[in-house]
């Protein structure tokens, strides 16, 4: 099977990510979020990503013009009628996928292959939330997506051959390298990441060292291009909490307990660079 075009739910920093990679491999890509404000200020993203990449020399004025000629915004989900892929990147909450993914499984095409971008949750479990369980599969992308080479690929226990690498390739066309793993809570990428932004979260916590510290000790140490405060602040502090409770619950172990200093950091609203604070203040930036 073709993909030819590819239905993005949510316009979020990862769904914006994720558009814009589509669209610049040349796909029809539609970008969809529950309200006109949140889908318009996820356009503006990409249209600023790529007025960078023309400034600074990177891509061509007809390139991008191409590019925002085959992206599409929506406020409607049926939109995703004929989509051949869709990849949905809302909130980490299993009950709103669940939702979302009963929704597009009546509205999708049969053949429509259904992708999440989820960081934690199981695979298998969104995928019984559907009628085509063969056609569920994680397509687990990085921050920021226009950037970062990694999409972790991850097949639910009846995701097909087929699926698996119809995905694959869409993945390569996008200009990332996919690499897989078995789905388990966190997979490999938020099981290692998580744990360790957590014990800075810890760190912080007990009052250990500030922010900046742990940061640098991590960067000038262990060369991280960013430390795990500045991290958690670009990932989201409310998706972290939702990673590290779901890996807690997922395994039971107590090494995934959440830090009480990020619980109340989201119960603050303090989520990072998306609301202009988090464990950072970004409000002059
Ligand atoms: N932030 C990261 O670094 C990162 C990295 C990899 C994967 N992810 C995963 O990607 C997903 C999205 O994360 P994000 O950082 O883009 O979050 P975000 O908060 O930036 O965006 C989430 C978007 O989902 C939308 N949304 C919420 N409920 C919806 C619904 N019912 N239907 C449609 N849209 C809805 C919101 O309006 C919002 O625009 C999560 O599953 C997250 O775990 C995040």
């Amino acid at each position: 099977m073709e993909i030819k075009k590819i239905f993005v739910v949510g316009a979020g920093q990862m769904g914006n990510g994720i558009a814009q990679v589509s669209a610049q491999a040349g796909y029809d890509t539609v970008i969809y979020d529950i309200t006109q404000e949140l889908v318009d200020k996820g356009v503006n993203i990409i249209k600023k990503n790529l007025e960078r990449n023309v400034a600074k020399g990177k891509m061509s004025a007809d390139e991008q013009a191409a590019i925002l000629g085959r992206l599409k915004a929506t406020t409607t989900l049926e939109d995703a009628a004929d989509a051949d892929l869709v990849i949905e990147a809302i909130i980490e909450n299993f009950d709103i996928k669940k939702e979302v993914f009963e929704k597009l499984d009546q509205i999708t095409p049969p053949h429509a292959i259904l992708a999440t971008n989820t960081s934690s949750l199981p695979i298998t479990q969104i995928a019984a939330c559907t009628k085509r369980p063969e056609k569920v599969i994680g397509m687990h992308f990085m921050n920021p997506v226009p950037v970062m080479k990694l999409v972790e690929i991850i097949r639910g226990l009846a995701t097909s051959d087929e699926v698996y690498q119809i995905v694959e390739e869409t993945s390569i066309k996008m200009g990332k390298v996919p690499v897989w793993c078995k789905d388990v809570p966190g997979f490999v990428s938020n099981r290692v990441l998580q744990v360790m932004i957590n014990e800075a979260l810890w760190e912080l916590y007990e009052g250990v060292a500030p922010a900046e510290n742990i940061d640098n000790i991590m960067k000038l140490g262990m060369n991280h291009p960013m430390g795990p405060c500045a991290l958690a602040d670009l990932i989201g502090l409310d998706t972290v909490l939702a990673i590290l409770n779901v890996m807690y619950t997922g395994y039971g172990d107590p090494k995934y307990r959440p830090s009480p200093l990020l619980k109340q950091y989201v119960q603050a609203g303090w989520l990072g660079r998306k609301t202009g604070k988090g464990i950072y203040d970004y409000s002059n930036q």
